[in-house]
């Protein structure tokens, strides 16, 4: 604990006008609705393809920031069943193996990102297929100018707040394009799940039964180290993004096996308020679990705190990164209530972009 956390008033999470009067713009209502995009019925068509499905021969989804995000779980919950390559992409130049035989899904929340405008353009170019998705801005009036179908989805308070619809957007883009199974049932399956789960994590549930809101407790005054496999990268990832944009927070994610074979070694240095969060999959198989099992008793021989875990069971994929997604996007608000950090205002991303904007003369 710092010394001016140490004299200073403990938050309680469980007096809510104190919490709204902290948590102005809502964020934790915002994250309560994010099961309801995974209820809607997305009808999207995105048109017939040149040469049709069997002329792309790889999929690149670009995006930045909470956008991208999107596109992270995406792939980690259909990577099984796309049999063409596909990757993430997040910078305004694209790999050389992007051309004709692309499919280009540009996924912006504002519409306005410069690197997502600037590599969906390049994309165009080399005579991929381009499909935007956001609500809107200069990526949609790109779209209209190019002849590319562009998926309006609904508007939220801040982009992170948006990543059900966004996933559900460009989930619906792959199977519209037969790149993938129906995915609409799961969808549904798991957005009904998420709210049952919401009654545990809500803020109207006190903390002695809110395990969203006893992990922000211990979360707080610790550099948080996560884990994970590659697979739920993008369940470790979305939780350092949504640690630094809502509570302020440097955190760090890696992932396993890899970090055995190289980061392990770091936790010797280790310091007390250094803390290990391992986000587990329900669906380790042997190999995998004694991985992760060996990493553990492994740092915890060195490391001043111990390992927490974050084990959310679902019977599907999609539920199984969705879950601790919806429980740590709560924890994260949670932890910047604590703070007294009002969770919304993300004013360094804005500067960021202006600054950038002035650079190139836009
Ligand atoms: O969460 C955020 O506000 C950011 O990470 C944005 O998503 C990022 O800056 C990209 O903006 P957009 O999603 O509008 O393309």
């Amino acid at each position: 604990m710092t010394a001016l956390g140490s004299f200073k008033m403990k938050i309680d999470l469980d007096n809510l006008d104190l919490v709204a009067k902290i948590d102005r713009s809502d964020m934790i209502g915002a994250v309560n609705h994010f099961p309801d995009a995974f209820k809607r019925r997305t009808d999207v068509m995105v048109g017939e393809l040149r040469g049709g499905r069997s002329g792309i021969r790889s999929l690149v989804l670009m995006g930045m920031g909470g956008s991208a995000s999107a596109g992270d779980v995406v792939l980690d919950w259909l990577r099984d069943e796309l049999k063409i390559p596909a990757l993430v992409h997040r910078e305004p130049g694209l790999p050389g193996f992007v051309n004709h035989g692309t499919l280009f899904v540009g996924i912006s929340y504002s519409g306005n990102t410069s690197e997502t405008l600037n590599a969906f353009r390049a994309a165009k170019s080399r005579r991929a297929h381009v499909i935007g998705v956001g609500t809107g801005g200069k990526l949609s009036d790109l779209c209209s100018q190019l002849g590319a179908p562009f998926l309006e989805v609904e508007p939220a308070l801040a982009p992170r707040a948006a990543l059900g619809q966004l996933i559900v957007a460009a989930a619906s883009v792959l199977e519209n394009l037969g790149l993938v199974r129906s995915v609409v049932r799961e969808m549904s399956e798991v957005g009904a799940e998420l709210t049952g789960l919401m009654g545990q994590f809500r803020g109207q549930t006190p903390l002695e039964k809110n395990p969203a809101k006893r992990l922000a407790t211990d979360l707080l005054y610790h550099f948080i180290v996560l884990y994970s496999l590659q697979r739920m990268s993008s369940v470790a990832r979305r939780f350092k993004n949504q640690l630094a944009e809502n509570s302020k927070e440097l955190a760090k994610y890696d992932i396993l096996p890899e970090a055995c074979h190289n980061g392990i070694e770091a936790w010797r240095g280790s310091t007390r308020s250094m803390l290990p969060v391992i986000i587990r999959d329900g669906d380790e198989s042997a190999f995998e679990r004694s991985i992760v099992e060996a990493f553990k008793s492994t740092i915890s021989s060195v490391a001043k705190a111990h390992p927490m875990e974050v084990r959310l069971p679902g019977r599907g994929r999609l539920a199984r990164l969705l879950f601790p997604i919806f429980f740590l996007d709560y924890a994260s608000v949670y932890l910047a209530i604590l703070k007294r950090i009002d969770p919304t205002p993300t004013e360094l991303i804005e500067e960021y972009k202006s600054r950038l904007a002035s650079r190139r003369g836009r």
